[in-house]
């Protein structure tokens, strides 16, 4: 049964989050499906951030570091972002990047693992994972093999007695196919290995249970669909099991047992603190809090149903409206299989986003030949897809990839 832009308006107004979308400031007429790239603005960052810089740092001046509570940023910020990815209070910090934050992780799991000597990640993970992954076993201090699968159907297979660490992403950054992050990491632990979940694209688009899955550790950002700002820093979870055992190769004072002892040795902190290495940006996690903010008042669980919802009506309405074209949705056509974005291989792929994002609709693209769009259901219309919809077959009709305004220039992002 065709579906209608009436249908899309229908489903807006039986939408329970659609007050949401008046959290964030988005240009009129403007339809941004790259929240999974870059959170947009919630409406409060600002006045927030210009209340850290002007009182807290501009009056207050160094009393904030105790007064605004600065110091405790990091763990009162992770407490909150547990709340979002199924984990109790005192197992996330809010620090560095992703990247930084998944060398401490698999440095702390291989020292946990010491009598075992692989990682396992998936060859089509983010390529910063892979990255870290050959630094992190160059380092470790004994020889560690990598073996990178890209089949997940048999990959348990290959959890095999000398495998100390799994690293893998919950959703994938290209395809936006769903892992089971409770059978697997069960998998794992049945084989007697660590497992860190890379939560890029997971944490703020779907119900994460840390906790009950019994994950060993995560990592993930906060600028996509956190919305905590453009860079604004990472989070790293610990199981409270590997607290008092874990160590991170960035042993820096502020994970210091008693940084202000400002003792010739290093002693670590108790809990997951151990996990801090430097000092943190405040005005970045100011907006970190801001960004955590947007979710006041929602459940995580009707934020999945609607993520599920746009991404099987975009998903939908392009095999609707575009059939004409030799368009690949990739991954997994059931929602329930999938995270928050889609993405369409086709071979005019780069100039089809650029003519798009000249119409006002705002999605990426990856190579080789991967047009992205990201659901944030936080700020995300039903009618915007069936525009956005609208917009890509509009490009495809008018054969965009002959106009030269739209070849590729740069290999920059978008
Ligand atoms: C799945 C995934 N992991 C890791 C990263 C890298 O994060 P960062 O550059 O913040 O360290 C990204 C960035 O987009 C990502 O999508």
């Amino acid at each position: 049964m065709n579906i209608n832009k009436q249908d899309c308006i229908a489903f807006d107004k039986a939408d329970p989050l659609r007050h949401c979308q008046d959290r964030f400031t988005i240009e009129p007429g403007q339809v941004y499906l790259d929240g999974n790239s870059l959170g947009a603005l919630p409406n409060h960052t600002p006045a927030q951030i210009e209340n850290t810089i002007k009182r807290e740092w501009g009056v207050d001046l160094i009393k904030s570091w105790n007064k605004a509570g600065w110091f405790e940023l990091a763990g009162v910020l992770g407490d909150r972002i547990g709340e979002l990815v199924g984990a109790n209070a005192g197992q996330i910090v809010v620090c560095d990047n992703t990247t930084i934050n998944l060398f401490k992780a698999i440095h702390a799991a291989l020292g946990i693992n010491a009598h075992r000597n692989k990682i396992i990640a998936h060859k089509g993970d983010f390529p910063t994972d892979l990255y870290i992954i050959e630094g992190a076993a160059g380092s470790a201090g004994r020889d560690i093999q990598i073996e990178l699968i890209d089949d997940e159907s048999t990959m348990v297979d290959s959890f095999t007695p000398d495998v100390a660490v799994v690293v893998l992403s919950q959703v994938n950054y290209k395809s936006g196919a769903l892992m089971d992050m409770k059978e697997i990491t069960r998998k794992a632990h049945e084989a007697g290995i660590l497992i860190i979940w890379d939560l890029c694209h997971s944490a703020g688009a779907l119900s994460v249970e840390l906790d009950e899955c019994h994950v060993d550790f995560a990592i993930g950002c906060s600028y996509k669909y956190l919305n905590g700002g453009p860079g604004a820093p990472a989070f790293i979870y610990a199981a409270k099991q590997h607290h008092n055992v874990m160590k991170q190769p960035l042993s820096g004072w502020w994970s210091h047992s008693n940084p202000f002892d400002f003792a010739h040795q290093y002693t670590p902190a108790e809990g997951i603190k151990r996990m801090l290495s430097g000092t943190q940006p405040i005005l970045s996690l100011c907006g970190v809090g801001a960004g955590l903010d947007t979710f006041s008042g929602v459940s995580m669980d009707s934020i999945r149903q609607k993520s599920m919802a746009l991404c099987q009506l975009f998903m939908d309405l392009v095999t609707q409206q575009c059939s004409e074209y030799s368009l690949d949705i990739i991954g997994p056509v059931n929602s329930n299989l999938r995270g928050s974005h889609v993405s369409i291989a086709y071979e005019h792929g780069y100039p089809v986003v650029q003519a798009m994002i000249e119409q006002g609709v705002t999605g990426d693209f990856r190579a080789p030949n991967l047009m992205r769009f990201g659901f944030t259901p936080l700020y995300i219309s039903y009618e915007q897809i069936w525009n956005a919809v609208s917009i890509l077959k509009n490009c495809l009709d008018r054969e965009v990839w002959k106009d030269p305004n739209y070849a590729r220039t740069s290999s920059i992002v978008t």
